[in-house]
C-alpha cells in the first residue's frame, strides 16, 4: 500500500501485508477512498469477521492463493468483505445514493472507517435493523438463501435437513426455509438442541450420532458441517432429493475441492444429486434479506463487536469456535 501524502485525508484501517495469524494484522493510517464516478464512499459502521476472512487471512487453502487472492501476500492490503455504514460521498454519475442514505454491501477493505464500492453494491437498510444486524446477515444469510433457493431448488413443503443448524449458515438455512413453507429438520451438538428449536426448526437431532441423517427422508439437504462421507448424504436423501454442499470439507491445498469434485461426478449417473456450492455476493439477495430481517422473518444473531483496533481478538474469537452469532468490529 503506498503512503499517503501529507496533505491527503487519510483514516484509520487494518492492514495485512502477509499471510497468518492474527498478529500480523495492524491498524494503520491509509489513504480514505476517493469515489470514481459510479462508486460510493461508506463511513463503515459495522463489518462482519466470518470463516471465509479467516481463508484469506491465513491463505489457506492454496488454491484460493492460485485463484487471484495473491501468491505470496494478499493482493488487498485492507481486509473485510462487506460493511454497514452510512453513505459519505458519491460519484457524479450516481443518481440513487445521497450522503447520509444507511447502507449495506459488499466492498474492498470494509475493516476501515471508510469503504468504497460501486454504488450498486450498496443497498438500503430498512429503520428497524440495526448497523451490527445488518453486518452480521451477509455471510449466513447469501449462503443460507442461495443454497436452499439455487442450488437446493427449494418448494414449499419439501422435507429440509438442515446439518449445522447452530452455525452462521445453519441457523439462517432453518429460518429461510421455514419461510419458505418448508418442513424443517436441524442438527447440532447435543448442547445446542434447543438453541435449534427456537429457530423454527420442526424436529431437531444430535448431529454427531451415527444415522442423524436418516435414511430416504429428506428432498434437500443443506450441509454446513462437512463431517460426513458423500455416501452417507445420499442415503439420507429421498428419491429425486439434492444435498448442497456448503462447507466442501477441510484440506491445506484444496481445501475438499476434491470432495465437491466427487459429488459432482458421482451425480451424474444417479437421481439423487449432490450439488457444489459457492455463495455470491448479490445485492438483490442482500435486500431480500434486509426485508425478511425488518419484517422479522429472520434474526441474524450478532456474537460480539470489537472496535477496530481489536481485529487480532475478533479473530480469535472466531477462531475459539465459542462464538454464537456473527463477530463484528466497529471501527
Ligand atoms: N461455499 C460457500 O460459499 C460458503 C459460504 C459460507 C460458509 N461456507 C462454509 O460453510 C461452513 C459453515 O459456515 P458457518 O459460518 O456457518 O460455520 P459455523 O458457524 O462454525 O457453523 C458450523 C456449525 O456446525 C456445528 N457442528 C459441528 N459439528 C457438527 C455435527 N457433527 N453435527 C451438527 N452440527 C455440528 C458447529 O457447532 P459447534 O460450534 O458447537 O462445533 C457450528 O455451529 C464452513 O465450512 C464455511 O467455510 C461456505
Amino acid at each position: 500500500m503506498p503512503m499517503p501524502e501529507a496533505s491527503a485525508p487519510t483514516m484509520r484501517a487494518v492492514v495485512q501485508r502477509a499471510y497468518g495469524p492474527p498478529a500480523i494484522l495492524r491498524v494503520e493510517s491509509a489513504p480514505r477512498p476517493v469515489p470514481a464516478a459510479r462508486d460510493a464512499v461508506v463511513r463503515v459502521c459495522a463489518a462482519p469477521v466470518q470463516q471465509g476472512d479467516w481463508h484469506l487471512l491465513r491463505g489457506l487453502p492454496y488454491l484460493l492463493r492460485l485463484l487471484g487472492f495473491g501468491l505470496r501476500r494478499p493482493r488487498r492490503a485492507v481486509p473485510g468483505q462487506y460493511a454497514a455504514g452510512i453513505v459519505e460521498a458519491v460519484g457524479a454519475e450516481v443518481t440513487d445514493l445521497r450522503a447520509g442514505d444507511r447502507v449495506l454491501g459488499s466492498c474492498a477493505g470494509a475493516w476501515a472507517e471508510h469503504a468504497l464500492a460501486p454504488a450498486d453494491h450498496w443497498v438500503a437498510i430498512p429503520a428497524q435493523v440495526s448497523f451490527e444486524q445488518a453486518a452480521a446477515l451477509p455471510h449466513g444469510g447469501l449462503a443460507a438463501l442461495q443454497a436452499l433457493r439455487d442450488a437446493g431448488r427449494l418448494a414449499p413443503g419439501q422435507r429440509v435437513l438442515v446439518h449445522g443448524a447452530s452455525g452462521a449458515v445453519g441457523a439462517l438455512a432453518v429460518q429461510i426455509a421455514k419461510v419458505h413453507g418448508a418442513r424443517v429438520t436441524a442438527t447440532s451438538r447435543a448442547h445446542r438442541l434447543d438453541e435449534v428449536r427456537g429457530l423454527g426448526a420442526d424436529e431437531v437431532r444430535d448431529g454427531t450420532r451415527d444415522g442423524a441423517l436418516g435414511t430416504a427422508e429428506h428432498d434437500l439437504l443443506v450441509d454446513t458441517v462437512g463431517d460426513r462421507p458423500l455416501a452417507a448424504l445420499r442415503r439420507a436423501l429421498a428419491p429425486g432429493g439434492r444435498a448442497v454442499l456448503v462447507s466442501g470439507g477441510t484440506g491445506r491445498w484444496l481445501g475438499g475441492m476434491h470432495r465437491v469434485l466427487l459429488a459432482a461426478l458421482g451425480s451424474l449417473p444417479r437421481r439423487t444429486k449432490l450439488a457444489p456450492f459457492v455463495a455470491a455476493p448479490r445485492t438483490a439477495d442482500l435486500r431480500e434479506l434486509l426485508a425478511l430481517c425488518a419484517a422479522g422473518r429472520i434474526v441474524a444473531r450478532v456474537d460480539r463487536s470489537f472496535p477496530l483496533a481489536a481485529i487480532g481478538d475478533a479473530f480469535r474469537r472466531l477462531e475459539s469456535r465459542d462464538a454464537r452469532g456473527t463477530i463484528v468490529v466497529t471501527p
